[in-house]
């Protein structure tokens, strides 16, 4: 099939067609995924919870990220890849952001990049924007703020829900493609998604964004333990995986693997 451009991304939210989002870190599942037809596929810094083992997003870094990122792009013939920028990696500057950017677009041939941050981070998103590079902004619950918001909280209630909007506002204006809306109210979404021409992409953000975006080891049950409200599971990937495990386990002990089917003479 053709390949998904940042326009028909657009074209869908007018035309009214929601949209499916994944995380993607690797080979299989970007093919997979690819072939299931999920438009785009988002190399996240939950790479650092997910692939890497560390507790929060934060410690990830550029090194860390590129080659998931390289081996992703790779795989997809269709979807279109967006690679996101890790904690420290465009804060520092607006220059900062535009090289990080390009690091990612360069080496890990990137079709996008994304980037947390609201009105204050709009002018690092027109720089980059300007640079050639097509963004994807992330406002609402900003996981690399997790220590500034006070940790996991719904963003947009009450008197905040002004602040969402304007940073929605902010970061259409300087020229994101799309914006994640991460842990807001279904009303601050719904909003902002009225709002807007670019497409918003929910993740806790209710029924009303023109697109969903969920974790694949959440969404698939790879990872294991409560997960957040806003997952709903689609699969027991992690029980398919240990019962394989077992088995093999078992079997070898057994002496029942490997059978004359599986032998050389
Ligand atoms: O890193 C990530 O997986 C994300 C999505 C949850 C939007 O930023
Ligand atoms: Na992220």
């Amino acid at each position: 099939g053709k390949k998904v451009r940042i326009h028909h991304l657009r074209e869908m939210k007018e035309r009214g067609e929601p949209w499916p989002m994944l995380t993607a870190y690797d080979m299989y599942t970007a093919e997979l995924f690819d072939e299931a037809g999920i438009p785009v596929l988002l190399v996240g810094d939950s790479a650092s919870n997910n692939v890497y083992g560390y507790d929060t997003s934060l410690p990830v870094t550029v090194d860390e990220l590129l080659p998931l990122v390289r081996g992703v792009t790779r795989s997809v013939k269709r979807a279109l890849v967006v690679a996101d920028l890790p904690f420290g990696s465009y804060q520092v500057s607006v220059e900062q952001a535009v090289a990080t950017a390009v690091r990612f677009m360069k080496e890990g041939r990137a079709h996008a990049v994304k980037l947390e941050g609201g009105k204050h981070f709009a002018p690092h998103i027109e720089a980059i924007v300007r640079a050639g590079i097509p963004v994807m902004a992330h406002i609402g619950f900003t996981p690399q703020s997790e220590h500034q918001l006070g940790g996991y909280r719904v963003q947009g209630r009450n008197d905040a829900f002004d602040s969402v909007v304007e940073d929605a506002r902010a970061v259409e204006a300087a020229g994101a493609f799309a914006v994640v809306l991460e842990m807001v109210t279904s009303e601050v979404a719904k909003q902002i998604t009225h709002d807007l021409a670019i497409p918003t992409v929910g993740i806790g953000a209710g029924p009303d964004t023109d697109a969903q975006v969920l974790v694949w080891q959440d969404m698939m049950g790879l990872r294991r333990g409560r997960a957040p409200r806003f997952v709903k599971r689609y699969a027991d990937v992690a029980g398919v995986m240990k019962s394989a495990a077992e088995q093999f386990a078992a079997e070898v002990k057994g002496h029942r693997f490997p059978g004359p089917e599986h032998t050389f003479h």
